[in-house]
């Protein structure tokens, strides 16, 4: 027998999740509910769930990671089912072999697949050319597992999250992505500060303001770190050059100089707003130790959340139970 914390999301059975642009806002705040149960069960000591049937998870990491891998690794433990981990050497995605025939081998043998990659597109054909739901597990343009457990932290902490205001600082990247589109299906406010060069892509905004527009809330982008802290409720950063732009990190130290999230900033956000960082951190540069360990921040809450968000994902995706 299936377990009942394991209740389906019918929409969004046997799809992909490459995306919160992918999603509805309904099948988002499902999600969150999801993650929410999945949580609660596991802290009342609902350790293991259990499909029906043996599951099958195929790992694909293009790049390095703690808690992504940990996290999908565990989360298919939880759910009865196992993980394959497949590193960024022995795979060789789309060198040692192409992305398409990758995908008819792994349909062959699993239920779902993750993908840490880093190009979109690879996600894309692996979606394409297997039959098995893909789920995005970074990649240049989102990181939805991020997001969903980001905003069910925030939740935790405030208790709702419509009308809540975050202020993104930093670099409008992958991460900042995932997190405007996923407020403006939760109807929170949202203000991205980002040096003049590194704001979010105009594609992710317009798709965000959309999904904002139905919420009620905003989406701004300044280039002034102090005016987008104003009122601000969570206050999110995230490290200055991401994986793979590691020859850029000089520059970048450089360019955002000022948009680092210390204890200035903070206090001229709201008293009682919340440090936010996805990790791994690069304390001193984008965001100061007396921030990370102070009591506002609940950077290891997203982290104990990713679990949470993946379980729900792949329950989701996968059904069966
Ligand atoms: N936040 C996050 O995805 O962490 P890892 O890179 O360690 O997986
Ligand atoms: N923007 C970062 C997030 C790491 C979890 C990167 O892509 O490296």
């Amino acid at each position: 027998m299936a377990h009942e914390l394991l209740t389906p999301v019918e929409s969004l059975q046997s799809r992909d999740l490459l995306g919160i642009k992918d999603i509805s806002k309904q099948e988002a705040l499902a999600l969150l509910e999801l993650a929410a149960r999945l949580k609660e069960g596991t802290r009342a000591g609902a350790e293991r769930l259990h499909w029906d049937n043996l599951r099958i998870l195929a790992m694909i990491f293009e790049k390095p990671s703690l808690r992504t891998r940990f996290t999908f690794e565990t989360a298919m433990v939880q759910l009865g089912g196992h993980a394959v981990y497949l590193s960024p050497a022995e795979i060789g995605l789309g060198k040692r072999e192409s992305v398409a025939d990758i995908a008819r081998n792994l349909e062959r043998w699993c239920h779902v697949v993750m993908g840490r990659v880093f190009a979109h597109e690879s996600l894309v054909d692996l979606a394409q050319w297997g039959d098995k739901p893909v789920i995005n597990a970074l990649c240049d343009e989102e990181h939805p597992c991020q997001a969903l457990a980001d905003f069910l932290a925030l939740r935790e902490s405030k208790g709702h999250l419509e009308g809540l205001k975050m202020a993104y600082i930093g670099d409008g990247n992958n991460v900042a992505h995932s997190l405007m589109l996923l407020a403006g299906h939760t109807g929170v406010n949202i203000t991205v500060a980002c040096p003049v060069g590194y704001e979010p892509s105009a594609k992710y905004v317009e798709i965000a303001r959309t999904f904002a527009e139905a919420s009620g809330s905003n989406v701004e982008i300044v280039n002034d770190p102090y005016a987008a802290v104003e009122g601000a409720d969570a206050v999110y950063t995230d490290v200055w050059a991401s994986m793979g732009q590691e020859a850029e990190t000089a520059k970048r130290e450089q360019d955002f100089k000022g948009f680092q999230v210390n204890s200035a900033l903070m206090s001229a956000a709201k008293p009682d707003a919340v440090a936010m960082h996805c990790l791994p951190a690069h304390r001193g540069s984008e965001i100061t130790d007396d921030v990370m360990d102070s009591a506002q921040s609940i950077v290891f809450d997203q982290a104990e959340n990713r679990l949470h968000a993946q379980k729900a994902v792949i329950a989701a995706l996968v059904g069966g139970f």
